[in-house]
C-alpha cells in the first residue's frame, strides 16, 4: 500500500512537472516539488522552491517556497512562505494540501510539517490558486468567494499593487514589512515599515527590536503622505488610503496593467519603490525613504561613519574593525565595528605611554545619547573628564558647551566640511588605545588609497570595462578577476588586503607619501576601484565657499572639459550606456595636475540603447541637480543677464581672471543642458565639441527652473 501512495504521489508531481507546468492552482492531490512552478494566468508571477546563497561548496543552500517576478531572471522575490525555516534538502520537500484542507510544506523525509496556513478549515475541500496580482490565496473549492487564507495578509518584505498595509480591526491582523536578515538571509530583520501604531494616519520606519521609529511618511491629507510630496502628481500608480469600523489600511494601484512596481523594506533601512525596465531587463528606484542611507538609525551600527557621497556608505573608524565580515559583506552592516586594541584605561597608572589617546573625526554629526557636562568649560577641561572615565568613548567640545559619549558611538555621519561651521555638527574625539595611535603611525606610509568606484578619465578603458562587467552581471566577478590577472596592469586585491592595507578604509583620502597603485578589489558583495591618491581631493573642495584654494580659469576650464569627456564616454561610447545619476562636484576628484575623475558610481545605472522610452517614463526622478548648483555658486540672481554681460556672472572670487570666448561656451552649454525639454539637451559627446569650440551654439531660451530660482531671489 505505501509503495502504491508513493506511486501515485510520483505521478502526480510527474504530472504537475510535465503537462501543467503553467499552471496557477494546486487541488487537493495534487503537489508542488522540485522544480514545479504555479505560474499567474498573466505570466507574471511564479511560485517554487527556490535557494538562496553562494554557489560555493562549503556552504549549504537555504531552500525557499516563495513567489517572484516570472520575467526577472534573477528571481527577485515577493513572498516568502519560510523566511524564518529554511529547508536544507529541499529534494524531500512538497507543496501539497493536507487533509484539513492547509497549504503545507511537507518534509517527506522526517513527516514533518515545515510551514502551514493555518487556516481554520477542517475538510480538504480547498484550493489554493496565485492571482495575477501575486496574490496566492486558499480558497472554497466549491465558492470562490470564501477566501480561507492569502498571502498578501501576511507580507514579508514585499508591498505590490493591491495588496494593503494596515490593520484589520476585527481580527487584529497587523499587515507590514520588515526586511530580510540580508542578501541571503531571508529570515526577519531588523526594520519594520507600517502603519503607525500609536494610531495617526502615517506610516513609519521603525528599528524593530528598540522601537524606535526613524522615519516618518507624514499625515495622509487625502492624496498623499505629507513628508512624501513626491507622491503626488504623475505617477504610475494611485494611492488610496482607507480607515473605518473594520480596517485601516493604505493601499496603490496601478494605472497601466503593464507596469511592473515593487515596494520593498531593503535590507539597508530604506524602503524602496522600484519599476522595471523591460528594456534594460533590470529594477530603477524609484522612491527611496529616507533618501540619504545614512538617515536610517543605526543603519551602519556602532562605531563606523556614514558618508551617503561614497561607497561602500559605512566605514569603521579608525582604530576599529569590522565585526561580523559576513553579514557585513551580505549588506546587513548592523554589527558595526569592534576596537582593533583594547582601550587601556586600567593601566593609566602605571606609564604615560599606556593612557589612552583621542583623535578627531571633523565636520560629522555627533552621536546620540550624548551627555552634557556643563562644569567643562574649555575643550581641555572636556577632554579631562572624559580621560577620567574608562567608559567614556568619545567628546566633542563646541559651540553648545562640552559633550561626552559612554557607549557606542551611533548615528555619526560625514558631513560637508565648509570651514568653520559647527552648526550641522561638529568634531568628534574618539578615544582609542595609545598603542593604536602608535600603529597607525607606523603604518601610514606606503599605504595606497581604495575609493570606493572611482574611475579616471585617463585610465577610462580598463576600468570601464571592468566596471561593466561588475555592475552589469555582478556574478561575473571572477571571471573579471582572472581576467585582470592577465597583464594589463590592473592589479586585483582581496578585501582582506585592503582592510589591511588600509586599517579599515579608514585611510581613505588621508594625507600621507601614498603611492600610485591601480587596481580593484572584488569580494562577494564589495567592489572597490584602487588607484592613485588624488591629493587635490574632489571638485568641491575648490568651488564653494569657506574653500582656501581659488582655482584660476584655464583650470576650472579644463576640468569642466575633462569631466565632460569622461562622461561623454560613459554615456556613448560604452557598448551599455551608465548614466551616473549623480554627477556633483563632490564625485568630481582632482589629481596633482587637476585632471578630474568621475567618482561614485553609487547611483550609476547601466541602459540599454533602446532606453529612451524607459527615461520618458522616468522622467523627473532620474536626474538630479545638487542642491548646491541651483542656491549656491554656479547659478545666481544674474542668470537673466545671460545674455548681455557673461563676465558678470563669472565666479568674483576670480577676480576678471576669465577667457570670455570661453565662458561664453560654458554659460551658453550650461543652459542648454538644463532645457526643459528633453530633446533640446544636447548630447554630452556635443558638449565637448562645443566646450572645445569646434561647435557653435544657439541663444538657448531661459529654462522654466532658472526663471523660478531668478524670480524667489529677486523676491528675497
Ligand atoms: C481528502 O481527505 C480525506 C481524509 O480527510 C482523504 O481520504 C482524501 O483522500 C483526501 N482527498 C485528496 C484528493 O487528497
Ligand atoms: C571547507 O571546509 C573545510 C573543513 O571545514 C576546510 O578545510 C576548507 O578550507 C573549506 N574550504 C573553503 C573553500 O572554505
Ligand atoms: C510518515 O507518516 C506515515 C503515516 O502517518 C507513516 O506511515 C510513515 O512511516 C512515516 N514516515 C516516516 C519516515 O516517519
Ligand atoms: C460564498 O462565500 C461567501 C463568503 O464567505 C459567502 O458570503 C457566500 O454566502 C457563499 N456562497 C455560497 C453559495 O455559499
Ligand atoms: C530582537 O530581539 C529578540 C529578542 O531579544 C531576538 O531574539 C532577535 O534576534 C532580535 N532581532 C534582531 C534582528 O536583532
Ligand atoms: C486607482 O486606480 C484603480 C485602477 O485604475 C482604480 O480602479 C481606482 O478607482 C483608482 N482609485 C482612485 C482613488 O483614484
Ligand atoms: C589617570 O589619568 C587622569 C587623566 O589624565 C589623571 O588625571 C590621573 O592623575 C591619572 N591617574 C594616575 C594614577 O596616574
Ligand atoms: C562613568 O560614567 C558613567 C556614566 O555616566 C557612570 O555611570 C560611572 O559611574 C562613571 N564611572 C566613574 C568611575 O566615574
Ligand atoms: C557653512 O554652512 C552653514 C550652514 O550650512 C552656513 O550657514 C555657513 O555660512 C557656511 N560657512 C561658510 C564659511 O560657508
Amino acid at each position: 500500500m505505501p509503495l502504491f501512495l508513493t506511486l501515485c504521489r510520483f505521478l502526480t508531481s510527474i504530472c504537475i512537472l510535465s503537462c501543467c507546468g503553467a499552471m496557477d492552482t494546486i487541488a487537493p492531490g495534487q503537489a508542488l516539488v522540485g522544480k514545479d512552478r504555479l505560474v499567474s494566468s498573466n505570466g507574471q508571477f511564479a511560485l517554487g522552491f527556490f535557494n538562496t546563497g553562494s554557489k560555493s561548496p562549503n556552504t549549504t543552500l537555504n531552500w525557499y517556497l516563495g513567489i517572484w517576478f516570472n520575467r526577472d531572471p534573477k528571481l527577485t522575490q515577493v513572498w516568502v512562505a519560510n523566511g524564518d525555516n529554511p529547508l536544507r534538502d529541499h529534494t524531500s520537500s512538497e507543496l501539497t494540501i493536507s487533509n484539513n484542507g492547509n497549504l503545507v510544506i511537507l518534509n517527506q523525509a522526517t513527516n514533518s510539517t515545515v510551514w502551514s496556513t493555518q487556516a481554520h478549515t477542517t475538510t480538504n475541500n480547498t484550493v489554493a490558486i496565485l492571482l495575477n496580482n501575486g496574490n496566492l490565496i486558499l480558497q472554497k473549492s466549491s465558492n470562490s468567494s470564501d477566501v480561507l487564507w492569502q498571502s498578501f495578509d501576511y507580507p514579508t518584505d514585499t508591498f505590490l499593487p493591491g495588496a494593503k498595509l494596515g490593520w484589520d480591526k476585527a481580527s487584529g491582523l497587523n499587515r507590514r514589512l520588515v526586511s530580510r536578515k540580508n542578501l541571503i538571509d531571508l529570515t526577519p530583520g531588523r526594520y519594520s515599515e507600517e502603519l503607525d501604531p500609536s494610531g495617526t494616519n502615517q506610516y513609519i520606519i521603525t528599528l524593530l527590536n528598540s522601537s524606535i521609529p526613524y522615519w516618518f511618511g507624514g499625515i495622509w491629507n487625502g492624496k498623499y503622505f505629507t513628508l512624501v510630496p513626491e507622491m503626488e502628481g504623475a505617477q504610475p500608480f494611485n494611492l488610496t488610503f482607507v480607515s473605518n469600523d473594520q480596517e485601516k489600511y493604505f493601499t496603490y494601484n496601478l494605472l497601466d496593467e503593464t507596469t511592473v512596481v515593487r515596494h520593498v523594506m531593503d535590507v539597508s533601512g530604506q524602503v524602496k519603490t522600484f519599476i522595471w525596465l523591460e528594456s534594460s531587463q533590470d529594477w530603477l528606484v524609484y522612491y527611496a525613504q529616507p533618501r540619504a542611507r545614512c538617515d536610517v538609525y543605526a543603519g551602519c551600527g556602532p562605531f563606523t561613519v556614514c558618508n551617503d557621497n561614497e561607497l561602500p556608505h559605512c566605514n569603521c573608524m579608525k582604530g576599529f574593525l569590522i565585526r561580523s565580515p559576513k553579514d557585513w559583506d551580505l549588506g546587513d552592516q548592523t554589527d558595526g565595528c569592534m576596537r582593533n586594541i583594547p582601550l587601556n584605561c586600567v593601566d593609566n597608572k602605571s606609564t604615560g605611554s599606556s593612557i589612552d589617546k583621542f583623535y578627531s573625526i571633523q565636520c560629522v554629526t555627533l552621536p546620540h545619547n550624548a551627555y552634557n557636562i556643563e562644569a567643562a568649560t574649555n575643550a581641555g577641561k572636556c577632554e579631562t573628564v572624559c580621560l577620567s572615565n574608562c567608559s567614556c568613548t568619545a567628546y566633542s567640545y563646541g559651540n553648545g558647551g562640552c559633550f561626552v559619549w559612554y557607549s557606542e558611538l551611533l548615528n555619526v555621519k560625514q558631513q560637508q566640511c565648509n570651514g568653520t561651521s559647527d552648526i550641522n555638527g561638529g568634531t568628534l574625539y574618539v578615544r582609542l588605545a595609545a598603542k593604536e595611535e602608535q600603529s597607525r603611525k607606523n603604518n601610514i606610509r606606503g599605504m595606497m588609497i581604495a575609493i570606493s568606484l572611482g574611475v579616471s578619465s585617463a585610465i577610462m578603458f580598463p576600468l570601464a570595462l571592468v566596471l561593466m562587467i561588475w555592475w552589469n552581471k555582478k556574478k561575473r566577478c571572477n571571471f573579471a578577476l582572472n581576467n585582470a590577472q592577465g597583464g594589463n596592469g590592473i592589479i586585483p586585491f582581496t578585501y582582506t588586503d585592503l582592510q589591511r592595507a588600509t586599517k579599515s578604509f579608514s585611510e581613505k583620502l588621508g594625507e600621507g607619501g601614498f603611492g600610485s597603485l591601480i587596481g580593484f578589489s572584488c569580494n562577494s558583495n564589495k567592489k572597490y576601484l584602487v588607484y592613485e591618491y588624488m591629493p587635490n581631493h574632489s571638485l568641491d573642495k575648490h568651488l564653494f565657499p569657506g574653500n582656501a584654494n581659488i582655482l584660476n580659469w584655464d583650470t576650472r576650464y579644463q576640468i569642466a572639459l575633462g569631466v565632460a569627456k569622461g562622461l561623454a564616454y560613459l554615456h556613448e561610447s560604452c557598448r551599455d550606456c551608465i548614466m551616473h545619476c549623480d554627477v556633483k562636484p563632490e564625485n568630481i576628484l582632482l589629481d596633482e595636475s587637476f585632471i578630474p575623475k568621475i567618482a561614485d558610481f553609487g547611483m550609476a545605472k547601466f541602459l540599454h540603447r533602446d532606453f529612451s522610452r524607459a527615461l520618458t517614463t522616468m522622467r523627473g526622478t532620474i536626474g538630479y541637480l545638487a542642491p548646491e548648483w541651483i542656491s549656491g555658486v554656479a547659478i545666481t540672481p544674474k542668470v537673466d543677464l545671460l545674455i548681455g554681460n557673461v563676465g558678470s556672472m563669472v565666479d568674483h572670487k576670480l577676480h576678471g581672471d576669465v577667457n570670455l570666448k570661453e565662458a561664453e561656451r560654458a554659460c551658453k552649454v550650461a543652459c542648454w543642458c538644463v532645457q526643459d525639454n528633453e530633446a533640446d539637451r544636447p548630447m554630452m559627446g556635443e558638449v565637448v565639441q562645443i566646450l572645445e569650440g569646434l561647435k557653435e551654439l544657439g541663444m538657448p531660451p531661459v529654462p522654466k527652473l532658472l526663471q523660478a530660482i531668478a524670480e524667489d531671489s529677486h523676491s528675497v
